[in-house]
Formats: C-alpha cells, sequence, structure tokens
C-alpha cells in the first residue's frame, strides 16, 4: 500500500483498526518505558513542516519521529524562507531535493498538503489544513474511546461548538460514523456549515439534547477563522448557551477535546479538570498513533518496494 495521509477517508475501517493496533501494542506501552527509543525507523528523513502555532501535533510528530530513531527535522514557517516569500511550491521542491520519506504538513488553508503531495516523492501527512482534515487528531480520538468503550458501534457522541471553523469536527463525523457509531452535532445555527444535513449526523442547537450521548466532544472557538466576521451575536451570549460544566455532565459520560482548551468558553475550569474528562489521555494517545502512522507508512511502503525494516525492538 502506498499512502498519503491527507484526509480520513484515505483509510478504510479496517486499516484505521490496524494502524491502532499497532498503536496500542508497540506503542503505547513503550512511552511508559524509561527507555523510550526503539531503532525502528533509523536512516529515514521526516521533515515537519508546520505553518501555523500548534504545541500538541508538532510536539508528539516529533517525538514520535525521534523515538523510533529516524533524523527529524521541523521547519517553522515564521523561521523559514517562506517569510521571505518563497511559494509553497518552491518550499516543497527545496525540502524534496533531501530526499525526505515522510513529509508532515499543517497549514492554514485547505487542500495544502495535498497540493505539496503533488511535488515530493515523499510521503505526506496532513498534520491539519485550515478547516479541512485533521485525520491524525481522529485516528487518536478513536483509539481513546476505543481504549475506553472497547467497541464503537453504536456508540453515541455529541461534537459541539465551532463546527464550522473545525477541522477536526470534518475528519471526527467522517470518522466516528466510518467506526459505526452515531454523530450529533450542538452547535448554533451560525456554527454550523451550510448542507450539515449531508454530513449523516442529527443536529440540534441547544446541550439539554446532552442526555441523549454517550460521549461528549468539545471544540474551541476557532476565532482565528472567522475573519472579522461576526458568527456570533457576543462570546458572552455563546458561552451562556454553549459553554458545557459539570452540571451538563452525567457521571457515566466522557468529555474529549483536542485542545487546546479555552477555560470558560466551551468548557467550564471545573469539568476541565474533572476526572470523567479524557483531555489528558487523548494527548498521551497521540504520540503512540503517531509513532504508529510514521511507522506504518514507511514499512507498508518498504514492503512493496521490497526493501528492509528494523523489526520493533528496545535500544538498550
Ligand atoms: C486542533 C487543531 O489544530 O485543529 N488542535 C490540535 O491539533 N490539537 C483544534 C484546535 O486548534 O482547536
Amino acid at each position: 500500500m502506498n499512502w498519503n495521509l491527507l484526509s480520513i477517508s484515505d483509510l478504510s475501517r479496517e486499516e484505521i483498526d490496524s494502524i491502532l493496533v499497532t498503536a496500542r501494542k508497540d506503542f503505547l506501552e513503550l512511552s511508559r518505558r524509561d527507555i523510550k527509543k526503539v531503532p525502528t525507523l533509523r536512516g529515514r528523513t521526516i521533515i515537519d513542516l508546520f505553518f501555523e502555532k500548534s504545541t500538541r501535533t508538532s510536539t508528539s510528530f516529533e517525538l514520535a519521529g525521534k523515538r523510533l530513531s529516524a533524523d527529524v527535522i521541523n521547519v517553522k514557517a515564521d523561521s523559514s524562507a517562506v517569510g521571505k516569500g518563497e511559494s509553497l511550491k518552491d518550499t516543497v521542491l527545496t525540502l524534496n531535493a533531501y530526499r525526505p520519506d515522510i513529509l508532515v504538513v499543517r497549514h492554514p488553508h485547505v487542500g495544502a498538503p495535498a497540493f505539496m503531495a503533488r511535488y515530493t516523492q515523499a510521503h505526506v501527512v496532513n498534520a491539519g489544513d485550515g478547516k479541512g482534515e485533521h485525520p491524525t487528531q481522529c485516528l487518536l480520538d478513536i483509539f481513546s474511546l476505543k481504549q475506553t468503550y472497547g467497541e464503537l458501534d453504536g456508540l453515541k457522541v455529541a461534537i459541539v461548538g465551532d463546527i464550522l471553523h473545525s477541522r477536526v469536527a470534518r475528519s471526527n463525523i467522517a470518522g466516528f460514523r466510518k467506526m459505526g457509531m452515531q454523530v450529533r452535532l450542538i452547535a448554533p445555527p451560525a456554527l454550523l456549515p451550510r448542507g450539515v444535513e449531508s454530513l449523516g449526523a442529527e443536529v440540534s442547537h441547544t446541550l439539554d439534547d446532552l442526555k441523549k450521548v454517550d460521549v461528549i466532544y468539545l471544540l474551541r472557538m476557532q476565532k482565528e477563522r472567522h475573519e472579522g466576521a461576526n458568527y456570533l451575536p457576543s462570546l458572552r451570549e455563546y458561552i451562556s448557551h454553549y459553554c458545557v460544566g459539570r452540571r451538563h455532565v452525567r457521571p457515566d459520560q466522557r468529555v474529549l477535546h483536542p485542545g487546546p482548551i479555552n477555560r470558560g468558553v466551551e468548557i467550564e475550569s471545573e469539568l476541565a479538570d474533572a476526572d470523567g474528562n479524557m483531555i489528558l489521555q487523548q494527548v498521551e494517545a497521540g504520540l503512540a498513533v503517531r509513532m504508529a502512522v510514521l511507522y506504518r507508512i514507511i514499512i507498508d511502503n518498504a514492503a512493496t518496494a521490497g526493501s528492509e525494516v528494523r523489526n520493533i525492538q528496545a535500544v538498550g
């Protein structure tokens, strides 16, 4: 299988399951050991190219590559020649001359990773493209839910907040449905995309409907993508209707959030610190899942090309 990971729809349910088994069996436990490094991708080159701010995604991709012993180069747009006016095409042609195996890309424009994939032999992983997609976030969320619930068929999830501007929502609606989950979207009408009915999710506008689901998935208000438009009468009004607190959540319900959280906007501080939420479990899962994605891209392609890849075994 020769693959880029640009959209969650690039993967079948079986492929998702198989990547997540690799993450669980080979990499989750490894991250809890004293020695966290394996020689698996020694000699391979991974370039992480971030044109947008990131804490979790950039840290976990960097750590993932390093723990697999690849050579990892991190390029941030603000310190690269992009700031000197270099085009996206010239940037990717330049980096491709170093013959990287994988290019991990985060970019503010939808489709930028797919565009770059046309100009490099490297496998491209979309680490978030504008309000397009964020497939590795979706994989780590499915992983976290599987860790907690086992089988996901029939599990009901509500995704709450700024659905319109969220790449996480786009990937997760598709990914959760692919895993057999029932998806409900809760947001003010102005923060839902046009044609939302076609996404295969129930839609409502009130937190009262949280009682109908097993899992609550909260989203940050993506202000950086509102571009001066007023999607809401006021933030205070949004908070009074859509900020989720402990009183909205039953003890048997679990709360997820991709981070960064904005306390007091989409999530009350007390809920952010409560036991019932899975936010830090998601962060930990992100590392194991991104190790699995990098590893599988290389070994699946090496198998096709007939070249040798070392087995997973701890260094030292
Ligand atoms: C998300 C993103 O960048 O799309 N964050 C992340 O990757 N953990 C969500 C967000 O920024 O709100």
